[in-house]
């Protein structure tokens, strides 16, 4: 698989897959999404909570973008493993190190689905007490969203498809991917 030229469609570990939002339109939502954070966060210093693995590419694009002060930590949470449906469990697999308490709080997530790690996430945060908690995703499949979220920023609406590349992968293949491709069925 060449992961730097932008083909149309791509195998990833022996399915196909056809380009679905090419880089440059991917950096133009993300320049978007930091301007209005910026301005929303203004007089504050956000701190970023990347959720890994599939949001260290997003997340170190929009922390560059942003305008403002702001400081970032990560966690983990279970993932697909190698499957592409969601397996309806979030479990902490690496916990954040930063005192959220009073702080303003910016969950950043590569893709909502059913929003069940979201929900998870977001209870569990608001349990340290932040002075605020907000949710940026890149990516929403609104339609399979099954758990009550409020998502504060959402890059792109997608349909409810499998989709690799810009962070996302389909059994660990496909995160180094310049361009979002979905699965061609
Ligand atoms: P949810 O808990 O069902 O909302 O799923 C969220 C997580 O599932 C994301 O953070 C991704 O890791 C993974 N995920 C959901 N949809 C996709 C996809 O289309 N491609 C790759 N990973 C996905």
């Amino acid at each position: 698989m060449n992961v730097q030229a932008q083909p149309e469609r791509i195998w990833c570990n022996g399915e196909p897959f056809r380009l679905y939002l090419s880089e440059e339109q991917i950096q133009q939502r993300v320049r978007e999404l930091a301007r209005e954070i910026s301005r929303d966060y203004a007089d504050k210093v956000p701190i970023l909570i990347g959720v890994l693995n599939g949001s260290f590419i997003f997340i170190a694009d929009l922390m560059r973008a942003l305008e403002i002060d702001c400081e970032v930590d990560f966690l983990k949470l279970s993932s697909y493993g190698d499957a592409k449906v969601s397996s309806g469990q979030a479990k902490i697999r690496k916990d954040i190190d930063a005192q959220l308490a009073g702080r303003h709080v910016l969950v950043v997530e590569d893709i909502v689905d059913t929003g069940l790690s979201v929900r998870y996430l977001c209870d569990l945060l608001q349990a340290h007490r932040p002075a605020s908690l907000r949710v940026v995703t890149l990516l929403h499949k609104a339609e399979a969203t099954r758990y009550p979220v409020q998502l504060d920023y959402v890059g792109f609406v997608i349909p409810n498809l499998f989709v690799i590349g810009y962070g996302l992968d389909y059994g660990q293949k496909g995160r180094n991917l310049r361009h979002l491709y979905v699965l061609d069925q």
